[in-house]
């Protein structure tokens, strides 16, 4: 069976953080999340879009958690954006459900950031009222310990939005969205990013130009495959490195869809109910 060791890989790759000042870093690293961020004692998640672990769809995250783990170890992947072409198509039951995942590792530290401005949906999906929204922290209002909320069950970080429809010109400016990714990726061992879709907005793709990654979710059976294609050309356009895709909702009769080059998709599809 696949071992997952992004933690020690990543620390290596990242033990001279460029956004962090030298004193921060000391602070950040090696203390508990638990310690960082105020912590509950779980995430209360929308159980209509919870997968069960010991399911075949369970079993489908966990080869996705070896797939990711076995792409950052040639790389260090340390963010990656999910998104899609079109809305609705999964990216933040995706998410929420992958960093359960990856997050029962003993020593992986997990974060999972909504910047889907138009639809944020991760506060609702884990019962999550920070403080502060990532809006804050990109703005300078606000530190990401003061965002971030940490479950001692779940393991993992969630930072959520607080408001929503507003312009992110400004929020998405390079020089604080460098700074906040480079936090983030400081603190963690990864950081998956759920954002709005490549065909309706311009997010995807400034963050998806930032982060280590993107992997692209689609709708088996409902997305057009045009669509697909687009979306994958407006990422690979912007300079951002698509890992993969991620087929979700994938009824058993329909062929797999491979997009992209051999090295470079995840082997199996994803369904929420087994
Ligand atoms: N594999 C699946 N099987 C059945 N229903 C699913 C599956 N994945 C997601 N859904 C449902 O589809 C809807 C949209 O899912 P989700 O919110 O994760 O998509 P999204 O891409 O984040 O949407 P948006 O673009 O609005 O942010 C939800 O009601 C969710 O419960
Ligand atoms: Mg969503």
């Amino acid at each position: 069976m696949a071992t997952f060791d992004l933690a020690f890989e990543q620390a290596v790759a990242k033990s001279t953080p460029a956004s962090l000042s030298d004193i921060r870093e000391k602070q950040v690293v090696g203390t508990p999340l638990e310690k960082l961020f105020g912590a509950v004692d779980n995430f209360e998640f929308d159980p209509s879009r919870l997968v069960v672990s010991a399911t075949v769809v369970g079993e489908q995250y966990r080869t996705l958690k070896a797939n990711i783990a076995h792409l950052g170890r040639s790389g260090g992947l340390g963010s990656i954006v999910f998104t899609s072409s079109l809305k609705g198509e999964g990216k933040t039951t995706v998410v929420v459900n992958l960093a359960r995942e990856l997050a029962r590792e003993p020593a992986a530290k997990i974060a999972v950031v909504d910047c889907d401005f138009k639809r944020p949906g991760m506060s609702d999906f884990c019962s999550v009222e920070p403080d502060a929204g990532i809006e804050d922290v990109l703005s300078g209002a606000a530190s990401l310990e003061e965002c971030g909320v940490y479950s001692r069950r779940d393991r993992f970080v969630v930072f959520g939005l607080r408001h929503h429809g507003e312009d992110t010109g400004d929020l998405l400016a390079s020089a604080s969205l460098q700074r906040v990714i480079g936090e983030l990726e400081a603190m963690f061992d990864l950081v998956l990013i759920d954002t709005s879709p490549v065909l309706s907005t311009s997010e995807p793709v400034v963050l998806g130009a930032k982060a280590g990654a993107v992997v692209l979710v689609v709708r088996a059976g409902v997305t057009q495959r045009e669509s697909v294609l687009f979306a994958q050309a407006q990422l690979e356009q912007a300079g951002c490195r698509l890992l993969g895709v991620v087929i979700n909702a994938r009824p058993s009769y329909l062929p797999r869809l491979w997009l992209l080059r051999k090295y470079e998709y995840f082997p199996d599809a994803y369904r929420h109910k087994g």
